[in-house]
């Protein structure tokens, strides 16, 4: 059976990319045999040095969407990095097979550190995701495409152990979506969609009202030609929509550039903006009808599974190592 293991950062509201890149993916997954564990990693958001009272309360919005997605609870846990210590112990120890080289060949590593100034903690921030991935000997991590240098030093990370002191990790993979694995801002389809954008309405966040998703679309760059087809080079922005509604519906991009072949953009930007709110709905209805109470309990139990599974893993690394 497959071990599957993701991670979101609380680092403000969950946006589109977040959903069509990963949660739908681990809400597919959980449907299917394996068991799940998704986090919120709220150690890693403390490299960007979040207000207290903003982390806290991003925390248990990113929960709730989690909660919200359609993740099934049966086979999946759900639960914050920080309440489970493993996780930093795990990191410490995975350091000694990480060199420094590879930490500051990472691309998010030079892209944050020129905007938060170069600490350490954003350096050996991937040592601390492999600790995630490898505490539940994942052997499956669904995520967007920016994630992929981090998985494979992972990899490396696990393989280096195991050639030290035996084959205790299995080496993960990265799965994705077939499409909207790296959605684009709508305002600058150049860059990526993401909470912290300079522009905001570039990016959808899950709880923008109807007026504000159609007014996004509305206002989204695309070019002067007006023929609805996907060619992320030379239209960036009409391809990104074409992606967002084809990973919604499931469909085939060559099929959703006939469905539209005839629309102009206007009216395109239109439909797409539907059919985002429409997939949005539910997730929305669930989020806001989720109870403190019921929160809570969910995390309290859900928690107690995390933790069982986390110190398995340690005793067989402490034994492998000849420590405590
Ligand atoms: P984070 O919090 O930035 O993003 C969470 C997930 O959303 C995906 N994602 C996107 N997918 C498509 N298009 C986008 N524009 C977009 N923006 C974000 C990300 O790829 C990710 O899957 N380092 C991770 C968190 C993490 C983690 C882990 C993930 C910590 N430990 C262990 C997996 C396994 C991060 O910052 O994701």
């Amino acid at each position: 059976m497959n071990t599957v293991f993701s991670g979101i950062q609380p680092s403000g509201l969950v946006h589109l990319g977040n959903l069509l890149g990963a949660i739908n993916n681990w809400a597919k997954l959980s449907n299917e045999d394996s068991k799940n564990y998704f986090c919120i990693v709220d150690l890693h958001s403390l490299t960007a040095m979040p207000n207290k009272s903003d982390l806290k309360s991003s925390i248990k919005d990113t929960l709730k969407v989690l909660l919200a997605s359609g993740i099934n609870l049966e086979n999946s846990v759900i639960y914050v990095q920080s309440t489970l210590k493993e996780h930093a112990y795990l990191s410490w120890i995975l350091s000694n097979f990480c060199q420094v080289g590879e930490l500051q060949r990472m691309t998010q590593f030079k892209e944050k550190a020129s905007s938060f100034g170069t600490h350490s903690g954003l350096l050996t921030y991937p040592i601390l995701m492999a600790a995630d991935i490898l505490i539940h000997k994942a052997n499956e991590v669904p995520v967007g495409d920016d994630q992929t240098q981090h998985l494979e030093l992972t990899r490396n990370i696990a393989e280096r152990f195991n050639n030290n002191y035996g084959e205790i990790f299995p080496i993960p993979e990265k799965t994705s979506g077939k499409y909207g694995t790296r959605l684009m801002s709508l305002r600058h389809p150049e860059n990526k969609m993401s909470k912290s954008s300079d522009d905001i309405n570039g990016t959808i966040y899950f709880n923008d009202s109807k007026d504000v998703i159609i007014k996004k679309f509305k206002s989204s760059v695309t070019d002067s030609s007006n023929s609805i087809s996907y060619d992320v080079k030379s239209k960036p922005g009409i391809s990104n929509l074409i992606e967002i509604y084809s990973s919604i519906k499931n469909l085939e991009i060559k099929k959703t550039e006939e469905k539209f072949n005839d629309y102009q953009y206007g009216e395109f930007k239109v439909e797409v903006a539907e059919t985002v709110i429409s997939y949005l709905e539910p997730i929305n209805d669930k989020f806001n009808n989720l109870g403190d109470k019921e929160v809570d309990e969910i995390i309290r139990n859900n928690l107690e599974l995390a933790r069982k599974s986390a110190q398995l893993t340690i005793s067989e690394v402490e034994n492998a190592l000849g420590i405590n």
